[in-house]
């Protein structure tokens, strides 16, 4: 099942591990919806062919849902009984943060299980990066480089808010490839004053545009931003602009990095349950395939790296 948040390369991590499955000669069925489709008993029989043609597909094409009904124990217990009614004896969960805790709780319950670390995020502890970042990085530093040319023309200081919930690593990381003067996130927070007081120092030394990247989780967001500046405008010489991108990062197509990661992992998955090694997330740490624990994943952040911040900030000038 693909669950939580979509991710760019889900679908090439349901054909990996829904082929490398049948290899072995095993049946395989795809959830609907997560763990919605879970309680509900909507899943289907997949062949070679239903995962034919969706490798470079953003989205999920088991579609995906967050589910509330699961976090309760009856929840969990229709899931398990639904799954023992079919004969299935081991499951995938390909998501993020939530959708991990979700399968660790079927683990502890002692089912088989494996999951696939999923989520534009990257917040996920157990790999260095998820299937989905690579596209949503790439998507927001486009807009950023868009927005840059525009800002140009017009000596203009663009706020760019991208997604990541709580963790800055997207902010960060298209921060830095987009040469942005200021990057806010969740870890490393930036007063609006600060931001202000960047932009001004960055028109005076000559800069024709400047660019600031906010993580969506940062305090102090787009909006609260350009209340402060709509108030300062004359001390910080640019004019403003701001732009959200919002549910944009999440959409189109995989990268061939996402691709790649994807089937990496969705093979591993299937090798992983082969071996009878369950209750674990499957990640990539330093390019190898990585098995960590689920319950020493879930329910914590990865951090981002505050001395690439401190890096991007000195060569903003
Ligand atoms: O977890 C992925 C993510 O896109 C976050 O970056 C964002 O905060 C959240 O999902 C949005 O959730 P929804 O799609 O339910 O609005």
């Amino acid at each position: 099942m693909t669950s939580g948040g979509d991710a760019p390369g889900m679908n090439a991590a349901v054909r990996a591990a829904t082929r490398a499955a049948l290899a072995r000669g095993w049946e395989v069925y795809g959830i609907r919806n997560g763990f919605t489709g879970l309680l509900a008993n909507t899943m289907d029989l997949l062949h070679a062919r239903d995962v034919g043609g969706i490798i470079q597909r953003g989205g999920t094409v088991l579609g995906s849902a967050r589910s509330s009904e699961f976090q309760e124990e009856a929840g969990l217990n229709r899931a398990l009984s639904n799954v023992r009614r079919r004969g299935i004896d081991a499951l995938i969960v390909i998501g993020g943060n939530g959708s991990q805790a979700g399968s660790n709780r079927i683990a502890q319950a002692g089912f088989p299980i494996v999951g696939i670390a999923s989520t534009i995020d990257n917040d996920l502890l157990g790999t260095d990066v998820s299937i989905g970042v690579d596209t949503a990085v790439n998507i927001t530093l486009e807009s950023i480089d868009r927005l840059r040319t525009t800002g140009s023309s017009h000596q203009r200081a663009f706020l760019v808010e991208t997604m990541g919930r709580n963790c800055g690593y997207i902010a960060l990381m298209t921060g830095i490839a987009g040469g942005a003067e200021v990057i806010a996130t969740p870890e490393f927070e930036v007063e609006p004053q600060e931001v202000a007081q960047r932009l001004g120092d960055a028109y005076r030394r000559g800069k024709t545009h400047a660019l600031v990247v906010v993580a969506e989780g940062a305090k102090h967001g787009a909006q609260a931003m350009m209340r402060h500046f709509a108030e300062h405008r004359d001390t910080i010489g640019f004019g403003l602009r701001v732009t959200t991108l919002g549910h944009v990062v999440r959409g189109g197509v995989p990268t061939a990095a996402d691709r790649v990661l994807a089937t990496r992992l969705g093979a591993a998955a299937v090798d992983h349950l082969a071996l009878d090694k369950s209750g674990v997330l499957v990640g990539l740490l330093s390019n190898e395939i990585a098995a960590t624990p689920l319950a020493d994943v879930v329910g914590k952040t990865k951090p981002i790296d505050g001395a690439l911040l401190e890096m991007a900030r000195v060569l903003a000038h």
